[in-house]
């Protein structure tokens, strides 16, 4: 039997780390993702390049000898943008983020399931999207929370169309996560005050999000595609 690989995006840190080491741990092949080269299994590629999904997917099928068995939508960023700012900077952010947490996503996405379909192999992907893309954001996030709403109805419209072919997609919505994403938004909106607003009464950690995710991309049953998962000690109950 052949490895099966998986490809993980951001996973250099916080939560991608977390994801590209317990799918390991269960025997998978990673091919991991970050902006910069920092080991022999990472490939570079900086999202805001609108030539990277691209090229990150080429050169991951290649290494992977041509079968990707599942892809893990992780990167992402967070990034203020306050309405102050000038048109112009408030617009550079706004696609800035929109590229990264969302086309990006899409992209990959697409050629993942091309790949599938090609080949009729099943497949499935993972997406890390955001309670955000329910319940929104803070005032200087409207993009942040936009980006995650549109991964979530592009996740069920996979979900849809595709379940009839093999092809299965999860979505995980994290709230507060302990990595240097959630360090810089407490810090911003005033500390560990806003841990009163989560009956839990702390963040979640990396490794929870990956226990979900590993689940999603190898244990949860098919008939489950389409499915939105949370995950934000009832801070945000739907
Ligand atoms: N932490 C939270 O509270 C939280 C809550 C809800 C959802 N999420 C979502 O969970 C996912 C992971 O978040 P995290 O907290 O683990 O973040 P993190 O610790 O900041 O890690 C972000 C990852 O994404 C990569 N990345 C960032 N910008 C990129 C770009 N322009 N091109 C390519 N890769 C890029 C980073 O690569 P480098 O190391 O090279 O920069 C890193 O691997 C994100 O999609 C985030 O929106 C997080």
């Amino acid at each position: 039997m052949t490895q099966p690989v998986a490809l993980v995006t951001g996973s250099s840190r916080g939560i991608g780390l977390a994801i590209a080491r317990r799918l390991r741990q269960r025997g998978l092949r990673v091919i991991g993702h970050a902006t910069r080269a920092i080991d022999a299994d990472t490939i570079p590629a900086d999202l805001a390049d609108p030539t990277a999904p691209g090229r990150l997917w080429d050169e991951a099928l290649d290494r992977a000898d041509g079968q990707i068995a599942m892809l893990v939508n992780n990167a992402g960023m967070f990034a203020a943008n306050p309405i102050g700012l000038s048109d112009i900077e408030w617009l550079d952010n706004w696609e800035d983020t929109l590229r990264i947490n969302l086309t990006a996503a899409a992209e990959l996405s697409r050629f993942a399931v091309k790949h599938w379909l090609a080949d009729d192999q099943p497949g499935r992907i993972v997406h890390i999207a955001s309670r955000a893309g329910y319940r929104g954001d803070s005032p200087d996030h409207w993009h942040y929370a936009a980006a995650k709403a549109g991964m979530i109805a592009m996740h069920k419209t996979i979900a849809r169309h595709y379940a009839i072919k093999g092809i299965m997609s999860y979505a995980i919505c994290p709230g507060f996560t302990d990595t240097s994403m959630a360090d810089d938004y407490l810090a911003s909106r005033g500390g560990a005050g806003l841990l009163a607003d989560i009956p839990l009464g702390r963040v979640a950690t990396p490794d929870e999000i990956a226990t979900m995710a590993v689940f999603c991309a190898l244990d949860a049953p098919e008939s489950m595609t389409g499915a939105v998962l949370d995950a934000n000690g009832a801070s945000y109950v739907r």
